[in-house]
């Protein structure tokens, strides 16, 4: 038999340390640079389509989501917990209210070093505000 309890142990031990970064700066730590995200002027005090950890952690995951249910089931409404309704859409609904992709999805995507390709098809214009 497995020892269960000393597996999940293991498991959360690594959790904790591949994210060991993560959870350093995310706790204010003097780690160096960490990537600042600028909201775009007016967005100070709202919320976004889900809880802000929530869209930290998963903003891609939703994006999927969204993509395939808009593509293959033509469900097109998102709600969000506190009853909002959004439009599943990147360009018509995140783009809306991140306007300066430059300076809020790009500077945590570069610090990462990831470059979503999804702006080869749903913008037209060159980004604003990109470095
Ligand atoms: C090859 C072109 C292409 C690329 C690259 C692409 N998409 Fe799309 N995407 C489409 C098309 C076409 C639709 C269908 C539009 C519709 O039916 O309204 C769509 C629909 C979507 C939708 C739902 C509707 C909307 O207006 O946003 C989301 C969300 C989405 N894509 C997200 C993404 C994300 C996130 C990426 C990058 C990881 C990405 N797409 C990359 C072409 C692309
Ligand atoms: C109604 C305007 C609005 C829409 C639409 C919106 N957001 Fe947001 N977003 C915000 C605001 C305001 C914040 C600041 C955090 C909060 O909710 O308190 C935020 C926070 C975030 C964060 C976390 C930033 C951080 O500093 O951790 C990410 C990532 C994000 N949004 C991505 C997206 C994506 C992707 C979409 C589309 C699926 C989207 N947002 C749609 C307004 C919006
Ligand atoms: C708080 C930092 C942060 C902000 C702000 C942010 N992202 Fe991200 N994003 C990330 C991280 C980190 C990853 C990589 C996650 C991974 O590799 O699993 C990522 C990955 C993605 C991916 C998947 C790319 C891939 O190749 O796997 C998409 C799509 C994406 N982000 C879209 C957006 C959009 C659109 C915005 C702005 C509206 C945005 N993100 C804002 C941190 C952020």
């Amino acid at each position: 038999m497995y020892d269960s309890g000393k597996v999940i142990t293991g498991l959360l031990a690594f959790a904790v340390l591949v994210t060991l970064p993560f959870w350093y700066t995310a706790a204010g730590g003097k780690g160096g640079f960490r990537p600042e995200p600028k909201l775009a002027p007016g967005l100070e005090g709202k919320k976004c389509v889900e809880s802000k950890a929530f869209m930290r952690a998963s903003h891609m995951d939703l994006l999927n989501l969204w993509r395939d249910e808009v593509v293959r089931q033509d469900l097109r409404v998102h709600f969000s917990p506190d009853g909002r309704a959004f439009e599943k859409s990147l360009t018509n609904t995140c783009l809306k209210c991140h306007s300066n992709t430059g300076e809020f999805c790009d500077r945590c995507h570069n610090y990462v070093g990831v470059q979503p390709y999804c702006w080869d098809c749903h913008m037209e214009k060159k980004l604003k505000g990109a470095e």
